[in-house]
């Protein structure tokens, strides 16, 4: 087993439970293609969910008015991903089965509540914006490439705040205890999937 030695704070990203192995950051310096893909694909989807709650949830005002300017950003980081692609002559490849993302679905509440399912969806969308965020702190860290440092680290920040955003707003509609409880199974639930997984080089989750 490789030694995972993180500071306490790093470890705390976010409140996430397990760190990214660091064997990941250095698969990913040697497979920038592929990472640049999948990391496409990952704001490609970002902007999509965002897209797919405005179209179930009209009537809530704040979720609409906060999510249709992320929508933009998704994107916007999309086509920078995409204009880094085209500099290195690199190919968008296909989008691959995330497993990761996969695995969050299937936690989600199916039946229940209204509110409980609403709160599963927008907690979803903070778990892979603060492992997101996460990733990109690893790669601005890791990788030997100043440019790609610097270039990251911008995704990191922009991240993080989605992240603050999707529980402020499910505890805009819902008690902040009740959502506070939820994300805690949340990240123990993540930290399980994070465990099962094998180091992937390609991907951002
Ligand atoms: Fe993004
Ligand atoms: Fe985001």
């Amino acid at each position: 087993m490789e030694d995972f030695q993180y500071s306490e704070a790093t470890r705390n990203i976010l409140g996430l439970k397990l760190p990214t192995d660091p064997r990941w950051v250095d698969l990913a310096a040697i497979k920038m293609e592929a990472i640049l893909t999948d990391h496409a694909w990952c704001e490609q989807k970002a902007a999509n969910t965002c897209i797919s709650l405005i179209q179930r949830y009209p009537r809530k005002t704040e979720l609409v008015d906060a999510l249709a300017p992320i929508v933009t950003e998704e994107w916007g980081h999309f086509r920078l991903v995409l204009q880094e692609i085209r500099k290195r002559n690199f190919v968008l490849g296909n989008q691959r089965r995330d497993n990761y993302v996969v695995k969050l679905i299937e936690f989600q509440q199916k039946g229940g509540s209204e509110e409980g399912r609403f709160l599963d969806q927008l907690l979803t969308m903070a778990l892979i914006e603060a492992r997101s965020c996460e990733r990109f702190k690893r790669l601005s860290e890791g990788l030997e490439d100043p440019y790609f440092r610097n270039f990251y680290r911008r995704f990191m920040e922009s991240e993080a705040g989605h992240y603050v955003l999707f529980i402020e707003l499910a505890e805009t509609y819902i008690d902040p205890e009740k959502v506070r409880k939820r994300w805690e199974e949340w990240l123990n639930y993540e930290a399980q999937i994070l465990q099962s997984q094998e180091v992937r080089g390609e991907t951002i989750h």
